[in-house]
């Protein structure tokens, strides 16, 4: 029987749906509880709790109730949607994370999943091969918080010996689900569109060049670090990962090798200034040495087991 219990808070979304899945897989339905404020939408093979991770009290109540060790933390504001919502961004970012902080900081969980993003980087940051204590200003209120997050976590474990550990996710795709209000979601939508419709407007521009990485292989990373024995985490911030690199032209090149008649048009908005400030490659190799991290897809198998995946499921959906 596994000695673990896990929550996953705000598991109904893009990373959620298939965290949550992926654990379950590995530990068992009954060892892990998913929580979110709203209700799955799709059946579910883990025990689902509805909660706030703002409300203390009824989270602490599902933790003792469930036995929970450890946690896996997603809920948060994303950087598209926090511009418009800076207090709620700052409140659901870091009030959230405190809460999981102080039950860990009280011996009620041992440990915790927290992940960070490429967005703690800012324009003073060297654009190519950011190296793991790269300048750190940046310009979003989802990268401050994200950044402060970083902070708390270190101190956590600096002052408390709380076991957090963290990811800065690059720009994550994936088939299984929808992307929440973030400046990479492009890179999601454009599969369903040129399935559907065989044309995409995009809302970056064509040579903005960002670090992303397909789901599988975001999965792998977090089940990975969080596996490691505690002594192999050496960062207690937030380590970098990377996968590979592109911008939509090139990715609409490579989709077009499974739909030629696929067009794309650009209409860049306010997202493109977000992303413009960001870097376009990612030095992991901390992670790499530390907990002999690496990916496992680059972007051509990603694209390929995508269009797969989606066909299947666009098909089976009209049945
Ligand atoms: N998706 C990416 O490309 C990406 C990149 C970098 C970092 N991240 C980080 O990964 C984490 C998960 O991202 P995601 O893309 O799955 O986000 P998402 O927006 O798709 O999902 C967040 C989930 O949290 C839930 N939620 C919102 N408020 C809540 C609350 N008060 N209590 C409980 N649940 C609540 C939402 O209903 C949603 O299901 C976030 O911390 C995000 O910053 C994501």
């Amino acid at each position: 029987m596994s000695e673990k219990k896990i929550l996953v808070i705000g598991c109904n979304g893009q990373i959620g749906t298939v965290l949550t899945r992926a654990l379950s897989k590995k530990y068992g339905p009954d060892n892990v509880i998913g929580s979110d404020i709203a209700k799955p939408n799709e059946p579910i093979d883990f025990i689902f709790e509805a909660c706030s991770v703002l409300d203390k009290d009824q989270l602490l109540s599902i933790i003792k109730r469930h036995n929970i060790t450890d946690v896996y933390l997603l809920a948060a504001y994303l950087s598209a949607k926090g511009e418009d919502n800076i207090l709620k961004a700052w409140s659901l970012n870091i009030d959230g994370l405190l809460n999981v902080l102080n039950f860990a900081k009280d011996k009620i969980i041992k440990k915790i999943f927290w992940p960070s993003s490429i967005a703690v980087f800012g324009p003073t940051t060297p654009k190519t091969n950011v190296e793991q204590n790269a300048i750190t200003e940046p310009t979003t209120i989802y990268g401050v918080s994200k950044l402060s997050g970083e902070a708390l976590c270190n101190y956590y474990y600096q002052k408390f010996g709380v076991d957090v550990r963290s990811l800065r996710y690059p720009g994550l795709i994936g088939w299984q689900s929808l992307p929440g209000g973030g400046t990479t979601d492009y890179a999601v939508d454009i599969f369903h569109e040129a399935i559907k419709k065989k044309k995409y407007t995009c809302f970056l521009s064509a040579e903005r060049s960002l670090p992303m990485m397909y789901m599988a292989d975001a999965i792998k990373a977090t089940i990975g670090i969080m596996d490691s024995p505690s002594e192999k985490i050496k960062i207690r911030t937030s380590y970098n990962i990377s996968a590979f690199n592109f911008n939509p032209k090139e990715l609409a090149l490579e989709i077009k090798k499974y739909f030629s008649d696929f067009s794309i048009e650009y209409s860049p908005d306010k997202r493109d200034l977000l992303a413009s400030s960001w870097p376009n490659s990612i030095d992991d190799s901390c992670a790499r040495n530390d907990w002999d991290w690496a990916p496992s897809y680059d972007l051509s198998q990603m694209v390929g087991d995508i269009i797969l995946n989606l066909k299947r499921k666009y098909k089976e959906e009209l049945i």
